[in-house]
């Protein structure tokens, strides 16, 4: 079975093409992707009636170089798959429209899929594909979460974010600090060159008892730092970038630890965005060697949005049973949709 799969929830529109046989894991056969970084760099942000154009006009011609690539034709595709939700309204209106329209006329049936599943599924495409059941630290630009995952569909909420994002802390901090859009990977970048000691930033909720985050308050705690610093702000920035990822990425790693002990599983899985960071892969990978954790990731460029993921998070959910993809045209998406309620 060939699922082709269209992401546009954001700024990124994402095609891919998985093959689906039996009971063995489905593969990605081919994946294009178009970001739309450069075009909304300009104002700082994702411009959402942007992005929906520029979804318009990239859809189509990268599903033309995934199935050139795959070496299949159109006709051979046996699902359409598209992300439903959740994301910027006017965006996921174009990957449904696009896939809704596609399907009817090949006559093959579509199938919405949850953003955050796809993510959460995506390390199944890795080298080192987990098994279940495991804990999700699911860290995006728009969601910071902690799921117990038994199955393909079965996922049970541990704690999340009561504010900010994870991601949005990384980009905010780096707005902040004059790094512009997108913020993550800049700060990043800047933080290798920093003393992450340098300054001692506030870890919200660390000792909460519970398994929820906030971020908000880093945020102020940075602007409030930034402030201080004054003229001296370009010269210590350095610093106060990695002084703030390391309280992101130690409330992650202590939250996630928290969380394995509290369900009693031996086996994390980190997707999302923020997953590609790699102080926070470093942490993690020391912190669950010495407790026999097992940690997989989705592969770097699989990390933030994508195609792939959409495709494979469907080719799964038909694969267990627990949807099937129909001949039903008509689409709605949902722009806010929790990952645990029912479909
Ligand atoms: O999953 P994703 O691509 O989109 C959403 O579904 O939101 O995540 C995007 C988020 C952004 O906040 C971005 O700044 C962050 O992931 N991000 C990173 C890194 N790469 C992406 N944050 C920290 N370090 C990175 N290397
Ligand atoms: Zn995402």
């Amino acid at each position: 079975m060939l699922v082709l799969g269209f992401e546009s929830s954001c700024d990124e529109t994402g095609v891919a093409l998985v093959q689906s046989d039996g009971t063995q894991l489905p593969r990605l056969l081919a994946h294009a992707l178009h970001s739309q970084v450069r075009m909304h760099a300009d104002y700082g942000g994702v411009v959402p009636e942007l992005a929906s154009r520029d979804h318009i006009r990239r859809a189509l011609p990268l599903a033309e170089a995934v199935l050139r690539e795959a070496g299949r034709s159109v006709a051979e595709v046996d699902v359409v798959a598209y992300t439903r939700g959740p994301g910027l309204a006017g965006a996921l209106l174009v990957g449904a429209g696009v896939a809704c329209a596609l399907g009817a006329a090949l006559d093959k049936p579509v199938l919405g899929v949850h953003h955050l599943e796809g993510h959460l599924l995506s390390p199944f495409m890795s080298a080192d594909p987990p098994e279940f059941p495991f804990v999700v630290l699911l860290v995006s630009g728009g969601h910071t979460q902690l799921m117990r995952v038994d199955g393909v569909g079965r996922y049970a909420m541990l704690g999340e974010t009561i504010d900010d994002a994870a991601g949005e802390a990384f980009d905010k901090s780096a707005k902040l600090l004059g790094l512009g859009y997108p913020g993550g990977p800049a700060l990043a970048r800047l933080a290798e060159q920093g003393d992450a000691k340098a300054f001692a930033l506030p870890r919200p909720l660390l000792h909460s008892g519970d398994l929820d985050f906030s971020f908000a308050g880093l945020k102020t705690a940075v602007l409030t730092q930034a402030k201080k610093l004054g003229q001296a702000l370009p010269e210590r920035s350095a610093d106060l970038a990695a002084s703030t990822q390391a309280a992101i990425v130690d409330v992650l790693v202590r939250k996630s630890l928290a969380a394995l002990k509290e369900s009693g599983l031996q086996r994390l899985v980190v997707a999302g965005g923020v997953g590609a960071n790699r102080e926070l892969r470093a942490q993690l990978d020391a912190a669950c060697a010495k407790r026999r954790v097992r940690v997989h990731y989705p592969e770097l460029a699989l990390c933030t949005d994508n195609g792939a993921m959409i495709a494979m998070a469907a080719a799964m959910r038909m694969q267990a049973g627990v949807q099937q993809a129909e001949r039903r045209y008509a689409f709605d998406v949902k722009p806010r949709w929790p990952l645990d309620a029912p479909v």
